[in-house]
Parts: structure tokens; sequence; C-alpha cells
């Protein structure tokens, strides 16, 4: 699945949720989040986002693995 990493913290552009053809793209309260469960790997999120915040989990920056885990934590809550 596709993943949104740290440059989407405190921004949250929403171009993204636009983009998204199966509406997978949820709210939190500094940055979204992508549930990978539901992510088609389409890739349109990726190009719509205008601080580079997504990419393909596989293709995260080392510096922001965090947020692969982070992103599937947020669908987990109770
Ligand atoms: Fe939605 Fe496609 Fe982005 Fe997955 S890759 S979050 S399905 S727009
Ligand atoms: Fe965040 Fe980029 Fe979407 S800033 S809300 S991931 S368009």
């Amino acid at each position: 699945p596709y993943v949104i990493a740290e440059p989407c913290i405190d921004v949250m552009d929403r171009s993204c949720m636009e983009e998204c053809p199966v509406d997978c793209i949820y709210e939190g309260e500094r940055k979204l989040y992508i549930n990978p469960l539901e992510c088609i790997d389409c890739g349109n999120c990726e190009s719509a986002c205008p601080v580079q915040a997504i990419s393909q989990d596989r293709r995260v920056p080392d510096d922001q693995e965090q947020f692969v885990e982070d992103n599937r934590a947020f669908f987990e809550k109770p």
C-alpha cells in the first residue's frame, strides 16, 4: 500500500483525498493516514500531494520507516 509520511504533518493539504478512488485516506489530528487494507495501489495520491508526503511502503525514506507502522496502527484503535 501507499503511506503518508512526515511532510504531511500540520500541512494536511487534502488533495490526496480527492484523488483516491476508494476513499481510503482518513484524517487524523495532525496528518492524514492511508488504510493499508483498503488501498489498491493506484498511485493517484502520490502525484497529488504538493509536499511529496506519499510513497509506496517499499519506497518510504529510511528515516521515515516509522510511518509505515504508524499508518497501520492508526486503523487499529478501538
Ligand atoms: Fe488511494 Fe490509490 Fe493512494 Fe491507495 S494509492 S491511497 S488507493 S489514491
Ligand atoms: Fe497530506 Fe499531502 Fe494529502 S500534505 S493531506 S498527504 S495531499
